[in-house]
């Protein structure tokens, strides 16, 4: 596939997949600011260049919460991913396994914990959880996912209600697509996308359907999580989850160093510096800006993960530089699964294990767990 970057992939997807589809991924919330900020900050920070170093037998190979990974790369939960590719979580989860690195599939996934299950021939990948108001429905996920040898539970703190996505509402965002004037046109401009959807029975989101009780418009994000999630989920909530579950545990959504302190008291075993892809509060700094002070404030204690912005190896380095364990791309893998399904996906960790390797190197170090803040250069400019 001819792609050199995330963004040639973000620009293929574009063209293949259904505008309502796309811009589910490329959205934040209200102003997109956050969103934007995630990306931007990214830049301002610079590395360390050193020259004359033995560049030789390099390795990116570390560990996430103890599983080995060959970079410290995840894939993030996203919703939707069944519908930027037919069965676009079982491809992504193939890619990562073929890849080496973990795959987090999200509750308001196309595909099921037992499609991605099946896919990767039981291998391990994790579960993304959401609290919902119906605990015999969460208790029952848990289990399924447990029966799926999910290796973690990623939980998900900040999506207790939704920001407000102006995109999704103006393209009459769900899953199957409701049929109008407005998403007639998104769907008839996408021919190709549209046959090959006529290839799988994977439409909705097959983690819920059929498994939820009294459950009233599924195929909406919006309406879903207005009636469905735990507007009262508490940090006492998180002892009866880890208990159900008695696995290793990920607490994600962490922006502020009191909050993490509060998930390091829970036991868990990593947490994720996160703002939801600048898809929740608007207007919150980005999590490259908020992750120092978490790490300052826990890195200690537990293993600090980030996600937000990552669209090259450089930024990997970066966040591993001011003391990532390890990062999660969202939109980078969507934009892969939507621009060329696994290959794409698999396109999309190539370029970026790529990236990383040599921006590495460029730094004067061989192996990535080396990699810390003396590998970054002060900003004269800023
Ligand atoms: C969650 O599923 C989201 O759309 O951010």
């Amino acid at each position: 596939m001819n792609a050199y970057t995330i963004h040639d992939l973000m620009d293929k997807a574009r063209r293949r997949v259904p505008r309502m589809f796309f811009d589910y991924a490329d959205s934040g919330s209200w102003t997109e600011s956050t969103y934007r900020a995630n990306e931007e900050d990214f830049k301002k920070i610079l590395f360390r260049q050193r020259v004359a170093v033995d560049m030789t037998n390099r390795t990116l190979a570390t560990k996430m919460i103890g599983e080995d990974v060959s970079m410290p790369v995840a894939i993030a939960p996203t919703g939707f991913g069944g519908m930027q590719h037919p069965d676009g979580e079982m491809l992504g989860a193939k890619a990562a396994a073929a890849a080496g690195i973990p795959f987090t599939l999200s509750t308001m996934s196309i595909c099921s914990i037992e499609d991605v299950s099946e896919a990767i021939g039981g291998k391990p990948f994790w579960f993304q959880l959401y609290m919902m108001k119906d605990r015999d429905f969460i208790a029952n996920l848990i289990d399924r996912a447990k029966a799926a040898n999910c290796s973690a539970l990623v939980l998900t703190l900040d999506l207790q209600i939704l920001g407000q996505r102006h995109k999704d509402l103006r393209n009459g965002l769900s899953a199957p697509p409701k049929i109008n004037l407005n998403t007639f046109m998104q769907l008839a401009t996408r021919p190709q996308w549209c046959l090959s959807m006529l290839g799988t029975r994977r439409h909705t989101f097959r983690n819920i359907v059929g498994h939820a009780k009294n459950v009233g418009d599924l195929s909406s994000l919006s309406s879903w999580t207005a009636e469905q999630f735990d507007p009262q989920l508490n940090w006492s909530d998180i002892a009866w989850i880890k208990e159900r579950w008695g696995g290793k545990i990920i607490l994600k959504g962490i922006m502020d160093p009191e909050d993490a302190k509060m998930a390091v008291s829970t036991g868990a075993d990593a947490i994720v510096v996160s703002n939801h892809g600048g898809r929740q509060l608007d207007g919150a700094p980005s999590s490259i800006a908020a992750l120092p002070a978490i790490v300052d404030a826990v890195g200690d204690q537990i293993e600090v993960h980030m996600d937000g912005g990552i669209r090259s190896g450089q930024d990997v380095m970066r966040a591993l530089c001011l003391g990532a364990k390890g990062v999660y791309i969202g939109r980078a893998w969507l934009y892969g699964l939507g621009a060329g399904g696994q290959k794409g996906v698999a396109k999309a960790l190539e370029i970026i294990r790529k990236e990383l390797d040599i921006t590495m190197a460029f730094c004067g170090e061989r192996d990535i767990n080396n990699a810390g803040p003396h590998n970054l250069a002060e900003n004269r400019l800023s």
